[in-house]
């Protein structure tokens, strides 16, 4: 039986273990997915640990994605555009590092949501990791322009490497002459921390908006916030993230599995037993 695990710290909640094996069910293979509990600095004991003993592919999440970049031998276009990986599998007895956090994005929404973003503008709220992962996919996908908003100025304009994006701070953006958006993706770790980011709630009105962030079983306080402003949608991460773990998937089974069905069996919490 193949090998699988998930990596991070905190990891009991994660939803891998569940998602990858509703993929492997379809699939019909029959595999392992394990939870490791890896503090931040002690990715690549884990890993070669879990190697050793017949691991075949892991993917890595909170606080071990740059530290998992770092690592690598080799890295696909896509996590050394995004400066992270998500994704890890050994090829040749060499550690590969990829990132399927924005195809995963792209996934959910253009296939899933049936956003089309091409020509679009999108408001993308906060400059951190989530941010970086999903710039390149979004100019990729042929968006006219990108705003950065961001607490920190400094981080939203290090990331203003095309001139199809621009950054603001909090302030000077909800005082700008800015035109309406078609897509504001709250890319902040707000959520997490029950806290909304300082934006006016002009620019979510009319707007499709999507939380990276997800609770399995309510609405994010920004998706709840966007619905009361008169968003035409507000989404959570969840999607995003069964997106991404189906794209995993792929590369190491080369299958790729139904994403809908998974999203609607953990939105109906049906796969809550089976991960605890
Ligand atoms: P990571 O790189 O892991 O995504 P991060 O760098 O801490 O983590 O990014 C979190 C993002 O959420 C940042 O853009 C952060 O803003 P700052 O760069 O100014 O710190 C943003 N963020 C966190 N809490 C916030 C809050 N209460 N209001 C607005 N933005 C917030």
């Amino acid at each position: 039986m193949s090998r699988f695990a998930v990596l991070g710290s905190p990891i009991a909640h994660s939803l891998s273990p569940v998602i990858h094996q509703a993929f492997a069910k379809e699939a019909k293979l029959s595999i392992t997915f394990e939870k490791i509990l890896t503090p931040a600095g002690a990715l690549k004991q884990t890993l070669d640990a879990f190697k050793v003993n017949g691991g075949q592919g892991a993917c890595v999440t909170l606080p071990l994605k740059v530290e998992a970049f770092e690592l690598c031998d080799h890295l696909t276009l896509a996590a050394k555009t995004a400066k992270a990986v998500n994704t890890l599998f050994w090829q040749a007895g060499k550690l590969w590092g990829d990132n399927t956090d924005g195809e995963g994005l792209l996934g959910y929404l253009q296939n899933d949501l049936g956003l089309v973003l091409e020509g679009r503008r999108i408001l993308i709220l906060g400059a951190g990791g989530a941010t970086r992962g999903i710039l390149d996919p979004l100019l990729k996908a042929g968006v006219q322009n990108i705003v950065i908003v961001n607490r920190t100025l400094t981080k939203a304009q290090a990331l203003c490497t095309n001139p199809h994006i621009t950054a603001y701070d909090y302030d000077t953006f909800n005082r700008s002459n800015e035109l309406p958006f078609y897509l504001v993706i709250n890319a902040t770790s707000c959520s997490l921390q029950d806290a909304l980011p300082p934006l006016e709630p002009e620019w979510v009105k009319g707007a499709y908006t999507v939380d990276l962030a997800y609770k399995q079983k309510q609405e994010t306080l920004f998706q709840q916030w966007a619905n009361k402003q008169g968003a035409l949608l507000a989404e959570d991460g969840l999607g995003m993230l069964v997106w991404q773990a189906a794209l995993g998937f792929k590369l190491w089974h080369h299958f790729l599995p139904h994403v809908k069905p998974v999203i609607q069996q953990l939105r109906q919490g049906a796969f809550q037993d089976a991960d605890q």
